[in-house]
């Protein structure tokens, strides 16, 4: 049940940090990551790696790809909708790797389903434990969330993102000339401190104070670059779903390639920092300013975005690869604050159902 709270979506946020450790227990071992299912070796034959998924899944694929690319695997990041058209010949050195916390997503399922009868072969990252996808795929990875009961995907979003982070690195281990990263060890021992870290961004949070100051705008946009971008998307995406405000997520770089003749002094920015990639989304948010566009800078305090503006969601000191996930953490809590200031049905939005098992 929901206990003292008033809505599941609360709940599910409030526990990220348990979920997390959940999602991490058993899978570090020193600079090893450690899939017991997955043992050193099974991507050997891998030359491609695909990640189809839908809505927040596919923003946590986006996260989860980057890194992959950047540990220089060729990876694909796809919408599972838009795979029927345009995803191209693939074979069985092909790795397949379907994000869908439910394991139920019919489009998800019909892009694995394409791949696999072209001798791709399959991997399903996902929340239930004997869902379609999980029986279907020729493997599955859990990310050991738990249940999650508001329509609006939250701790799953963080922890998809963090099993992908260290499927990554097994992956990169085995592929040929992919390279983990450098200062592995460091970014696995900040993971441990992720929980904590997710604590202090629950116990600290200003989010409900800037979700009031800005009740009354038109739009809200959310900007980032590299990781931060697909931190963007699922910020725009979560606001929208649950408060029924206009709210749109770019990459910075591309405001001012159109969506800037939408930016006024009505417009807040929320621009996403992780103390990797930020210079674009910094001068970008210098230009939005100058419209009159009031900047929130959600992030470490001590990323390049601190000096555009006074108005901050802070999160603490980490490896720019996590500082996304606390400063995503932000932008849930603050499309909670402003779709409950709205008085709005926060589990069950109009239109939307947890799992959409049609195409
Ligand atoms: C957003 C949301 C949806 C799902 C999408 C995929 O809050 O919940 O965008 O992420 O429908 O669902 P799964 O992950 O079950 O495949």
């Amino acid at each position: 049940g929901k206990g003292e709270y008033d809505h599941y979506m609360r709940k599910e946020i409030d526990s990220q940090p348990t979920a997390l450790a959940n999602t991490i227990e058993g899978r570090i071992d020193g600079d090893d990551v450690v899939f017991e299912n997955l043992p050193p070796g099974s991507f050997e034959e891998i030359e491609t790696v695909q990640f189809v998924a839908c809505g927040t899944s596919y923003h946590a694929a986006m996260y989860g790809g980057q890194q992959l690319r950047e540990a220089g695997v060729r990876t694909e990041i796809l919408r599972a909708t838009e795979y029927g058209a345009t995803s191209g010949p693939v074979d069985e050195r092909t790795l397949v790797v379907a994000v869908t916390q439910s394991g139920e997503t019919a489009d998800t399922l019909d892009a694995v389903r394409r791949a696999t009868d072209q001798g791709a072969r399959s991997l399903a990252v996902t929340n239930v434990v004997g869902s379609t996808a999980a029986r279907e795929a020729d493997e599955a990875v859990y990310i050991r969330a738990g249940p999650e009961v508001g329509v609006a995907a939250t701790k799953t979003y963080s922890s998809q993102s963090v099993t992908l982070a260290l499927l990554t690195q097994r992956i990169a281990a085995d592929v040929p000339d992919a390279t983990p990263v450098a200062d592995r060890a460091e970014m696995l021992e900040s993971l441990t401190a992720l929980p904590d870290h997710l604590e202090t961004v629950l116990e600290t949070s200003q989010a409900e104070t800037l979700a009031r100051e800005y009740l009354d705008s038109e739009s809200y946009f959310f900007i980032g670059n590299g990781l931060g971008h697909s931190v963007a998307l699922e910020g725009a995406l979560k606001f929208k779903e649950i408060t029924y405000e206009h709210a749109e997520g770019f990459s910075s770089g591309e405001l001012k390639h159109g969506p800037l003749a939408l930016v006024t002094e009505e417009s807040p920015i929320f621009a996403v920092s992780t103390g990797s990639n930020d210079e674009k989304t910094k001068t970008n948010a210098i230009e939005a300013r100058s419209r009159g566009a009031p900047i929130v800078a959600v992030g470490p305090e001590n990323a390049p975005l601190a000096d555009v503006t006074e108005t901050q969601l802070s999160v603490p000191d980490t490896h720019p690869v996590w500082a996304g996930l606390l400063a995503n953490v932000q932008l849930q809590l603050l499309s909670y604050h402003a779709a409950e200031l709205r008085d709005r049905p926060i589990d069950k939005p109009r239109n939307l159902a947890k799992s959409v098992t049609v195409e």
